[in-house]
């Protein structure tokens, strides 16, 4: 006899692509991290050893501006958002084994490293370029902050680096009369001294990377068109100021966010590595054995498929194995949008449904390309409740009551279709092939057709009517215990997708966690718990409050209500330190007027004892602007200045009642002075 051959595990480090730090995850980028949670989770229930991390993309102009319009610093707006992003996560039940940030010391580190030995190897230049300049916001300009009539078209309101009407591309000095986003300005021409990474250095390790079936034909052969062109240079240096990391030897200069964005999945799994004792060379040096797969967006696919494999290579550690990209989430067959109520945020979509349903969902329509797929609420709805609730949870409930309450909620000791158990046993060889392959839509649909095939069976065999005569009654047993058995591997083929369904099914089956290779041998004369309701249905209220409740994230103040965090319970006690965060000043109104465009708000400048502010306040309907300035009134002085469509806000102006013409500006008592505090 030969002993089983046992193929040792596998050791994958897999990312997903690291979302801005400047705004809430949504259920575009969910298609992402479920997609590459699905295949993590996958590998590890095959036993493979999988380390899945990521990090927030804490770094670049845009963070810098969003910060400054929050009027926090940069750090504590990465803090915060970084903080919502592990909430949505877990709440979507993306298990990374690490979730850190590109500013990080460990990016620092390991961005100056690979900076150092490119440098060092010679394949960093130095040239001067001409890049437009916002001269009153004293900055140079990323092409996004830019706008003008296209050289080609003559369509206005186009961007700095192509045009999205006619889609030619340019550079922003190349516009008719551009604008700054930021300021309203004429950008002028500014000559500086930038620093490029040769990529032509890499033609061919990159060409033959490309030719290794590392990512998807179509994006090779996208990247393959540059090489005909000549290899351009890429510029990875930023001028002052920049949120980011500076240059060592370089002052007032930064490196380009994209330049250490990848390198921040280096610094998480280090940060990991050092934390759970896990070797970091072994995955990362030129010649390891082990695997380093990304999933990606198609949308940065020449970041990570050209730069960051030459980044790698140059900078002295292993390329990817592979970089595998997805297509974009539409909903309703349009792009999202705030105002159709489609730009759904993981946080509304968390608060009204449950997150598996999504990871069901876009499993059933995820493969291996990069065609764009469509979020379909009928279809949504449809899918749900008839593959999961109808289909798989059916089978459970229907089995669960006979074993339970007249066979001691035991199974039998054999099964009366073993044939049937052996095919679904020896469907799990195709089913992993496609998980690995990432063609998850096919997996579905070859599980849920093994599904309508338990589900025929019970129906056939008709266990409710065998339990009534005495002499069938062990055949109702046997039934069922087949029923429970396809359930369970159908359970362990979904596990990937529904690991918290899959957990409860675990515990009602009074089993450890499942691996993929328990699906072979079935469960019998084994004692299983009561059964509870696995998963509820969809219902259309849920869907529908989730889309009221996007579109009106989106108010007056051009906020949505994902920046603003979920309001505290108002019952809730807080201690005397939560109170004294809050700092409440007297302020005299030295002028009050409408805003233009505003339906609620008045503009109020505002004396905190010597400190002017300007506060938007939601008191029109109850005030007229022209008896306010002198009276004095209570204000949150330490708020977070808040970017509104007509200004930033400085500050909040206390009042008390239900709103409309019942609102009741607070004032202190005759003798309160301007700037003092109240307790
Ligand atoms: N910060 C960069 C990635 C740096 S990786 C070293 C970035 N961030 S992102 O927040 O804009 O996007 C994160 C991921 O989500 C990207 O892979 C992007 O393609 C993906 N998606 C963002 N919107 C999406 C959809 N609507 N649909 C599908 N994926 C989407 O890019
Ligand atoms: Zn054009």
């Amino acid at each position: 006899m030969t002993a089983p051959r046992k193929t040792p595990p596998r050791k994958i480090l897999v990312t997903s692509a690291l979302p801005y730090a400047n705004g809430p995850i949504h259920i575009g980028h969910l298609v992402e991290y479920i997609q590459t949670d699905i295949w993590a989770r996958f590998q590890r229930l095959c036993g493979n050893i999988c380390h899945y991390v990521c990090a927030d993309d804490a770094h670049g102009t845009p963070i810098m501006l969003k910060a400054e319009a929050d009027g926090v610093s940069a750090e504590e707006l990465i803090a915060r958002v970084g903080a919502e992003h592990r909430r949505d996560f877990q709440n979507f039940l993306i298990a990374f084994d690490n979730y850190y940030s590109t500013h990080s010391p460990e990016n620092r580190h390991f961005s100056e490293l690979i900076y150092a030995r490119l440098r060092d190897r010679g394949h960093i230049a130095r040239r001067t370029i001409t890049q437009l300049f916002d001269p009153q916001k004293r900055m140079f300009l990323p092409d996004r902050f830019v706008r003008g009539t296209c050289p080609a078209c003559n369509s206005p309101e186009q961007y700095g680096d192509n045009c999205e009407v006619c889609g030619v591309t340019y550079s922003p000095a190349d516009l008719i009369d551009p604008v700054s986003v930021l300021s309203g300005a004429r950008p002028e021409q500014r000559e500086s001294e930038q620093l490029f990474f040769k990529l032509a250095d890499f033609r061919e390790f990159l060409a033959n990377w490309l030719a290794e079936g590392r990512t998807q034909r179509e994006v090779a052969n996208k990247q393959k068109e540059l090489f005909s062109e000549e290899l351009f240079e890429w510029d990875i240096s930023r001028n002052e100021p920049y949120w980011g990391f500076e240059i060592p030897g370089e002052p007032g200069k930064y490196f380009y966010v994209w330049m250490d964005a990848p390198v921040g999945y280096l610094a998480s799994f280090k940060n990991y590595c050092e934390r759970e004792g896990v070797d970091f060379d072994e995955y990362l040096r030129p010649d390891s054995d082990c695997e380093m797969v990304h999933f990606i967006g198609k949308d940065i696919a020449r970041f990570h498929t050209l730069f960051w494999p030459a980044q790698l290579h140059g900078g002295g550690f292993r390329p990817p194995s592979a970089v595998w990209c997805h297509g974009f989430l539409s909903v309703g067959g349009r792009k999202m949008s705030k105002r159709h109520g489609t730009f759904i945020t993981a946080e509304t979509y968390f608060r009204h449904l449950n997150p598996e349903f999504l990871r069901y969902y876009f499993a059933g329509k995820l493969d291996d390309g990069i065609d764009d797929l469509d979020l379909s609420f009928d279809d949504f709805k449809a899918r749900v409740n008839s593959d999961l609730v109808g289909k798989l949870v059916n089978l459970a409930s229907r089995c669960a009551s006979f074993i339970e309450k007249q066979f001691g909620g035991k199974l039998r000791g054999e099964l009366p279709a073993p044939e049937l158990f052996a095919q679904f046993a020896d469907a799990g060889g195709e089913l992993a092939r496609d998980y690995e392959n990432r063609r998850y839509a096919k997996a579905v649909r070859a599980i849920m057709a093994l599904a309508d095939r338990a589900n025929e069976y019970i129906a056939a065999e008709r266990p409710w009517e065998l339990v009534k005569s005495a002499d069938k009654k062990s055949h109702a047993h046997a039934v069922c215990t087949q029923g429970v058995n396809l359930f369970r591997q159908l359970v362990i083929y979904l596990k990937p997708v529904l690991p918290a369904t899959a957990e409860r099914a675990e515990a009602f089956l009074n089993l450890p966690p499942q691996k993929w290779e328990d699906a072979r041998a079935p469960l019998l004369g084994h004692a299983i718990n009561e059964y509870t309701p696995l998963l509820t249905r969809v219902e259309d209220r849920q869907i529908h409050a989730m889309i009221e409740e996007s579109k009106s994230g989106h108010d007056e103040s051009g906020e949505t209500s994902a920046d603003t965090s979920a309001p505290a319970d108002a019952s809730a006690t807080i201690q005397i330190a939560d109170f004294d965060k809050v700092d409440l000043r007297v302020a005299k109104i030295t002028a009050a007027d409408y805003v233009e465009g505003a339906d609620k708000l008045l503009r109020l400048d505002l004396d905190l004892g010597g400190e002017k502010r300007t506060v938007f306040a939601g008191i029109k309907s109850a005030y007229d602007p022209k008896t306010l300035p002198g009276r004095h009134v209570v204000v949150v002085a330490n708020l977070a200045a808040r970017k509104m469509k007509f200004g930033v806000s400085e500050g909040m102006v206390l009042a008390a009642g239900p709103g409309g013409e019942e609102i009741f500006l607070l004032s202190p008592d005759e003798g309160a002075t301007a700037g003092m505090r109240v307790r």
